[in-house]
């Protein structure tokens, strides 16, 4: 892998970081904006008790439960639904400023694609019987994936101001998942840089 990212394997060898692990969860979508701008695909954030929008999930301790298990845990936790995550739905680790303590954080990424009917589902769990939700969690947020004309979509998205890596992991996502080409995403950071 590239330098400075890790492998799960790879980073769980370091034996003094915490461990942190978050996950997009997103499904296709056949839905339109006002009926016209296929929306293509639905990507969960949140917004944070902090006031930064990140991805699902949390720090996790690999001496008393897996990694998977962990972020399913930080899942059920934050978003009200009990999902399963695996091995393979790891992408990448990177070393990441922890805000909770001193010592180095290990920021594991996973990706994992549900379908629309799940995702609403999520979203009607952590607003209403997740555990966190108003406390660590205020809310879950799309990503709006279109850049207009005006710079209004994903453009003023990425304006936000986001925890530790999540904005650089969302932005690769996109471009790794073909979400969006390589064209779109340019236009919208040339947007959100002003
Ligand atoms: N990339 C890199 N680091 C991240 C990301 C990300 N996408 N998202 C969060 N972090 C960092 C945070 O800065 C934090 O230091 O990972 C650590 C744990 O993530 P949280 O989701 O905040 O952890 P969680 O276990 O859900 O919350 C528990 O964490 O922020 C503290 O004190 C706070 O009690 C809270 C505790
Ligand atoms: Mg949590
Ligand atoms: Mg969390």
């Amino acid at each position: 892998m590239a330098s400075g990212q890790f492998t799960r394997e790879e980073a769980l060898l370091c034996q003094g970081c915490r461990h942190g692990c978050h996950v997009m969860l997103y499904a296709d979508t056949k839905s339109r904006l006002w009926g016209r701008t296929p929306i293509r695909h639905i990507i969960l954030m949140q917004m944070r008790y902090d006031g930064l929008l990140g991805f699902p999930g949390g720090l996790v301790d690999p001496k008393k439960e897996t990694l998977e298990e962990g972020l399913s845990r930080e899942l059920l936790e934050e978003v009200g639904v009990a999902l399963p995550i695996y091995e393979e739905d790891h992408v990448v680790a990177n070393y990441a400023p922890a805000s909770c303590s001193k010592s180095l954080l290990m920021a594991h990424f996973y990706v994992k694609k549900l379908e629309e009917e799940q995702i609403r589902e999520v979203e009607r769990a952590a607003a209403s019987t997740a555990a966190d939700h108003g406390q660590e969690v205020l809310g879950m947020v799309r990503v709006p994936i279109h850049t207009m004309r005006t710079g209004a979509g994903l453009s003023y998205f990425l304006s936000h101001t986001f925890i530790g890596n999540a904005r650089s992991q969302l932005v690769h996502t996109l471009l790794r998942l073909n979400m969006v080409t390589p064209e779109e995403l340019h236009k919208a950071l040339t947007h959100s840089l002003k």
